[in-house]
């Protein structure tokens, strides 16, 4: 693992969408990308975004995974995560919508559609390149403390802290979901490389954990410590508790 530390947050994004961009190039004509939602990665899709805007980028054959997706979300709510990714990256890096994937958290049988999405996964022969953001408790994806290192797809309970810091997005607490499908450790952990953003203050915690730390469930992040290919971009102020 490999940990750039950038002046400003619109450094992390520059830095972290050349390193996407060069993924994408060398890993053959249909790069398969790993997109997270959140507030982190925003700056790096609007940077690759204005690439494809440029022409000198065209991710039109590329297929791409979410992480996660809450469970239960009317079809079309605002912020499912399929809308989310539709809004914030579909659209803006002009990608084929029929080859970008989000788990489906509104099936009937939730292990069976966790199952069907590690499928798809290695359908398109593995995710190439993985963009994370971190929860301020240290998770990645939707895997919460306490998840296994080795976890695959599967459904989970969002902790209190990760619904309250989500609130922002919902009109009330209590409209945040209280699970999700989410890839697992194990699932994150097989993509060839990792990208990971952060920035502000209120993730250096996760980010010392992540870093510094014990491999530890306690921080699921931490688990990239073992990924040889996963590169930390993180700005001052996430990089403060160093
Ligand atoms: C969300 C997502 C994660 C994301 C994290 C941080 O709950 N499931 O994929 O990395 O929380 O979000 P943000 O980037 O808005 O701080």
């Amino acid at each position: 693992m490999e940990v750039i530390i950038c002046p400003d947050a619109e450094a992390v994004a520059q830095l972290a969408a050349a390193k996407v961009e060069r993924v994408a190039r060398d890993r053959g004509p249909e790069p398969v990308i790993g997109v997270a939602t959140g507030s982190s990665p925003v700056a790096l899709y609007d940077a690759l975004a204005a690439r494809v805007a440029s022409g000198e980028l065209d991710l039109s054959d590329a297929h791409a995974f979410a992480l996660d997706e809450y469970v239960g979300l009317p079809p079309g709510h605002p912020e499912s995560y399929a809308e989310v990714i539709r809004r914030t990256v579909t659209e803006p890096l002009r990608l084929d919508p029929a080859r970008v994937h989000v788990p489906d958290g509104r099936a009937q049988d939730l292990e069976a559609a966790a199952a069907a999405y590690e499928d798809a996964i290695a359908a398109a022969g593995g995710v190439d390149v993985q963009i994370l953001g971190i929860g301020s408790n240290g998770h990645v994806g939707f895997n919460e403390p306490t998840s296994s290192l080795a976890s695959r797809t599967r459904i989970k309970t969002l902790t209190a802290r990760t619904r309250f810091d989500n609130a922002r997005f919902f009109a009330s607490a209590d409209e945040v979901p209280t699970h999700c499908l989410t890839q697992g450790l194990g699932t994150i952990m097989a993509a060839h490389e990792v990208v990971l953003v952060a920035q502000g203050d209120g993730k250096a915690e996760a980010i010392a954990g992540l870093v510094e730390g014990p491999v530890t469930a306690m921080v699921p992040g931490s688990v990239l410590q073992l990924q040889r290919r996963a590169t930390v971009i993180v700005d001052e102020a996430a990089a403060s508790g160093l």
